[in-house]
């Protein structure tokens, strides 16, 4: 292929995860876009939350008794010449460290908050993780059509609570009863609120009222939008697209999920604003997006799928050329060559079979217990992997045994498959070896009972334990003594030392008391 229509199909991807603490909006948005995408409100795309339908992406029978979506799905369609994936992350507070992993197979992220509640802890929890990335973070604030904090407020907390610059593109006139609209900075065009009918676009200085916008806009208003348009350009940040790549600013946009107000203008200025998949580092050097070679990581493995068949399916982030059904590919970790015969694309609901995919793309293959989390797959040309994913400290942890001794062996097995899927994190004490799982949501307990049971037909009995802190740790600046009840130390399966603490007030004793204890980032062991 050349290297030209490469590029093409490269600069025409976007693939992003929306952000947000559950209720925010974030579904509601998500079918917005598929609708402009021309993609119809189908399953797949809907929680059934309380309506008790069940989407199609919630496989697991425990997906089904609770009526969430545990694991991200997928969602592929075309908007203005782009392909767009959308990789859906559990809204749920349970949420689990698959919506962690998701965010390092995206390029960008939109961050939905509700106007009426500002900055929640899972929308600061994810956004670190984007931080970290250093993509391009979108900002929706959404539910303008109620009576919420005052914009100004609203950008105040996004630069002090998550620490990043902001830019409002957009600006609200009025909220709730009295919402009229948002004006647009870099169109210069109000677009102006009808409740259900489409948005009417007046042109607008943003100085000079005339009959026109007063047609359009109630009359009262129009003074304190031009106030705070100026306000604006004298006293808030600069806009800088190179900002907004490194992630170090955030574009804002204020609208209404649910009546579809500003969303069209949104994902518009998204797709100008974020961008096409980046170059990754690898132990080869930097990977280009457009190098000929194929290149691609597993974020996810999904067990489950089809309950009759146990099988697994590992998503695969293609980083690089082209993917082609058929073609033979190394796992790098083992170096085993392999013909990918079995592949699947996510669109919207439905899984098809996918001939070809590029950068950006997601796509499926099926799984006997293969592959593992964070592996390379590669097609021509020399072997090599990408960087490890990071690891994400847990915050809650059980002690886990078989209720049935005789049933250890597979215990193991079960527990081994499980820990390499990536269900759950696991933990080995240092001489008697007690097995400690670490999740950063209850749910991802819960998953795994089930599946010890459903799979390996074995009864769990969990301890939970008190601590709730993980630090990553240089092993040889600990000593015995700074060791009790409260700050525990135990390694991670991949050796790694690790210290538990009981609390946030022991973590920090322990740091004043032991200053020469080195901690190590977990982001980049
Ligand atoms: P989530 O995925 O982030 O958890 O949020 P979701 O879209 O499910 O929306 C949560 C609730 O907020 C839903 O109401 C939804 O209708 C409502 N919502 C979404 N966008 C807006 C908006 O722009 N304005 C207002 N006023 N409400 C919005 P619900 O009553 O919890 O559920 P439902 O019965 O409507 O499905």
């Amino acid at each position: 292929m050349s290297n030209q229509l490469q590029e093409t199909m490269v600069d025409s991807r976007r693939t992003f995860a929306i952000i947000s603490h559950p209720d925010a909006g974030k579904t509601t948005l998500t079918e917005k876009m598929l609708l402009l995408g021309g993609m119809i409100r189908s399953a797949g795309t809907v929680k059934g939350k309380k309506s008790g339908k069940f989407a199609t992406s919630d496989w697991m029978e425990i997906e089904k008794q609770r009526g969430i979506s545990v694991t991200s799905s997928v969602m592929q369609f075309e908007y203005k010449d782009h392909f767009i994936n959308i990789l859906d992350t559990p809204g749920h507070e349970d949420f689990s460290e698959d919506t962690y992993r998701t965010l390092t197979a995206v390029d960008s992220a939109v961050m939905v908050i509700d106007g009426t509640k500002g900055i929640e802890a899972q929308t600061l929890k994810l956004f670190k993780v984007c931080r970290m990335r250093g993509i391009p973070i979108l900002t929706f604030i959404n539910k303008l059509d109620r009576e919420g904090k005052e914009p100004l407020e609203l950008l105040e907390e996004i630069e002090d609570v998550l620490g990043i610059e902001s830019y409002p593109v957009t600006w609200p006139i009025g909220m709730g009863k009295r919402f009229q609209g948002t004006y647009d900075r870099f169109s210069k065009q109000i677009e102006v609120y009808q409740g259900n009918k489409e948005s009417y676009f007046a042109d607008f200085d943003g100085e000079n009222i005339d009959d026109e916008i007063k047609k359009h806009v109630d009359e009262m208003y129009l003074p304190g939008l031009v106030d705070d348009l100026s306000l604006l350009d004298e006293a808030g940040n600069d806009f800088s697209i190179e900002k907004v790549k490194q992630g170090l600013l955030t574009p804002v946009f204020f609208g209404s999920a649910i009546a579809n107000f500003g969303v069209q203008s949104f994902f518009n200025s998204f797709l100008q604003l974020t961008s096409p998949p980046q170059p990754r580092e690898s132990t080869n050097g930097t990977v280009q997006p457009t190098d000929e070679n194929f290149s691609g990581f597993i974020f996810k493995i999904q067990a489950n799928m089809n309950p009759a068949h146990r099988d697994r399916i590992a998503f695969v982030r293609v980083c690089s050329g082209k993917f082609e059904r058929g073609m033979n590919v190394t796992l790098a970790r083992t170096n085993r060559k392999m013909k990918l015969a079995q592949s699947h694309q996510f669109l919207a609901s439905s899984r098809e079979t996918v001939d070809t995919a590029y950068p950006g793309d997601i796509i499926g293959l099926y799984d006997s217990g293969t592959y593992q989390i964070g592996d390379t797959i590669v097609g021509e040309g020399k072997v090599f992997e990408f960087d490890a994913l990071p690891k994400f400290p847990p915050e809650l942890f059980v002690k886990v045994r078989a209720k049935n001794a005789m049933k250890s062996k597979h215990f193991e097995k079960g527990i081994n498959q499980l820990v390499q899927e990536g269900a759950v994190q696991l933990y080995r004490t240092p001489f008697f070896g007690d097995y400690i799982l670490g999740a950063v949501g209850e749910l991802q307990f819960q998953v795994f009972e089930h599946r010890m049971k459903g799979e390996y037909n074995v009864d769990l009995e969990f301890t939970r334990m008190s601590h709730n802190i993980a630090k990553w740790v240089d092993k040889s600046t600990i000593e015995d003594r700074m060791l009790d009840s409260r700050v525990m130390l135990v390694e991670d399966r991949d050796k790694h030392s690790v210290l538990m603490f009981e609390n946030d007030f022991v973590w920090r004793l322990f740091q004043d008391k032991y200053p020469s204890v080195k901690f190590l980032d977990p982001f980049n062991l």
